[in-house]
């Protein structure tokens, strides 16, 4: 990648919906989506409650479907965007992480799979995978089995401890980690005394886990020797070199974008500045520098 920012998959759609605001052409890479095997409309309204320093949301993985996003969405944002892109998969099963896994990945447009097993918005799925790691080390090596291009496992902070799950992935073959995934939360209407989110709880993201992302992100260095990609609260430049200091490789960038669509943009323009602040000659030599 020519810059180590991507939008965080669910907050930037298939990517080409945001040209209309930004040449989308500057981000590192983009991460699509969450998509299944079928098409998911997703969870009942509301599901969205904001925070002081955040948001929860539980959109539960609306989507058209794999075939869809390879014969649609794909064509749609190869027209505006010229590099590769990373494909997120979220499934109820074995069978559908490992068949979705295949159709994306055998896509020219996709350069890795995401692997979703952390979404805690879905009944019965998402995050029930990634939460053993038994069972995240033969999911791991299922879809690396089925997929043509590396895998990427993209795990739960809703755990005691992540490097339990990280070095589990790490058995099952996985090539790389993103993380944090959102913490599961809830907020309560006043008025009504019901849970704001139509299926009560939601996962919480933004400024707020900022801390959480960073410690999770420290930890799981120490533990595996893979590429990291850090996500959670990143709302700047100075959080994408703090994140990288903690060991991340390269960055994803979530809520941010639903607060201002150019917040990918900006970032990446801000980061020389930032970087010559530092004394920063280059990104790559700062990767875990908080560890030396
Ligand atoms: C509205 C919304 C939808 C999301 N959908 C997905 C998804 O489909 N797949 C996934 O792996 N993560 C999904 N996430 C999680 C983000 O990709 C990211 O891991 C998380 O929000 C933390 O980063 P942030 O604090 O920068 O938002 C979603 C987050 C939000 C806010």
């Amino acid at each position: 990648m020519d810059n180590p920012v991507i939008p965080a998959s669910g907050t930037f759609g298939f990517g080409y919906e945001f040209n209309n605001w930004f040449d989308i052409s500057v981000l590192g890479s983009i991460a699509l989506k969450g998509t299944t095997i079928e098409a998911r409309y997703g969870n009942p309204l509301p599901r969205i409650a904001e925070c002081p320093a955040g948001m929860i949301n539980a959109i539960g993985l609306q989507n058209p479907g794999a075939v869809a996003v390879r014969d649609i969405e794909l064509k749609k944002l190869a027209a505006v965007y010229p590099k590769k892109v990373i494909a997120n998969v979220g499934g109820h099963s074995f069978g559908e992480y490992v068949e979705t896994s295949a159709i994306l990945s055998a896509a020219e447009e996709v350069f890795a799979i995401e692997l979703n097993v952390s979404c805690p918005n879905v009944k019965g799925g998402g995050m029930a995978f990634g939460l053993d790691a038994g069972v995240l080390e033969e999911l791991t090596a299922a879809v690396k089995e089925a997929s043509s291009k590396p895998v990427i496992v993209k795990l739960s902070p809703n755990v005691t401890d992540i490097t339990v799950l990280a070095k589990a992935a790490e058995r099952g073959g996985a090539d790389g980690l993103s993380l944090i995934n959102t913490l599961v939360g809830m907020r309560i209407d006043l008025r009504t005394a019901k849970p704001i989110i139509s299926v009560k709880r939601g996962g919480y993201s933004g400024p707020g886990v900022f801390p959480v992302a960073v410690n999770a992100v420290y930890n799981t260095r120490e533990a595996v020797s893979l590429p990291i990609v850090g996500m959670g609260g990143i709302m700047n430049a100075e959080n994408v070199i703090e994140m990288m200091y903690a060991g991340a490789d390269c960055v994803m960038v979530g809520t941010l974008n639903l607060i201002d669509p150019c917040g990918s943009k900006k970032i990446i323009e801000d980061l020389p500045g930032v970087m010559e602040r530092l004394g920063i000659d280059k990104l790559t030599d700062i990767v875990g520098r908080a560890h030396r």
